[in-house]
């Protein structure tokens, strides 16, 4: 379970000037998603994210930084279907999610979700991740989910997500824990990419 979170930060808290520079980092699109296969970042992805405040929300980075995850996650080269704020270098409680069950299959932002219930049955369902270049295998994943979140307004929400959705919530939520979709893998569980 993940711990709650909201309301951890003192409002006035802004990101600091290490995420400034990471956010405005060569410019204004597409950022180095950080990969395993660097010892570097590999590090870093497995660090636990810190609460986003609400001063961090308003701010001009945070509009930045969320035009700049879209572009990444939306990337012709390397699509995703979600992507979690330290996959960018930004150690924030922010995802990325494609709503699969919403008509025109949008993606929305969710500031410091937290999975607060597991419910129905788990499914295996193929899985890969931005930062796990070449790396493809099966999770089993709950297929519904009690999601808690803020909203880009900073309104408290309480909601309940089915299926393919909700299993890419939980691969994101893990993010901000650090974890990552190999760590529920087994050796024979590891399959190798097709070969283009
Ligand atoms: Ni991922």
């Amino acid at each position: 379970m993940i711990a709650a979170t909201v309301g951890l930060v003192a409002c006035g808290e802004g990101f600091t000037a290490y995420e400034r520079d990471v956010i405005h980092a060569s410019g204004d699109g597409i950022m180095r998603v950080l990969s395993i296969a660097d010892p570097t970042d590999s590090l870093l992805l497995r660090k636990e994210s810190l609460p986003v405040s609400e001063q961090m929300l308003r701010s001009e980075e945070y509009a930045l930084l969320r035009e700049r995850m879209l572009q990444t996650v939306q990337n012709p080269e390397a699509e995703g279907v979600g992507i979690a704020a330290p996959q960018v270098g930004v150690r924030r409680n922010i995802i990325a999610v494609q709503r699969f069950d919403k008509e025109g299959e949008p993606f929305e932002f969710f500031i410091n979700p937290e999975i607060i219930e597991l419910l129905g049955e788990k499914a295996d369902g193929g899985e890969g991740c931005l930062s796990v270049p070449e790396l493809y295998g099966n999770v089993s994943r709950w297929q519904h989910i009690v999601l808690r979140y803020r909203d880009e307004q900073w309104v408290d929400h309480t909601e309940h997500i089915e299926g393919f959705t909700a299993v890419i919530f939980q691969h994101e939520v893990d993010h901000l824990s650090g974890r990552l979709f190999i760590d529920y893998l087994s050796a024979e569980g590891l399959e190798e990419p097709i070969a283009e």
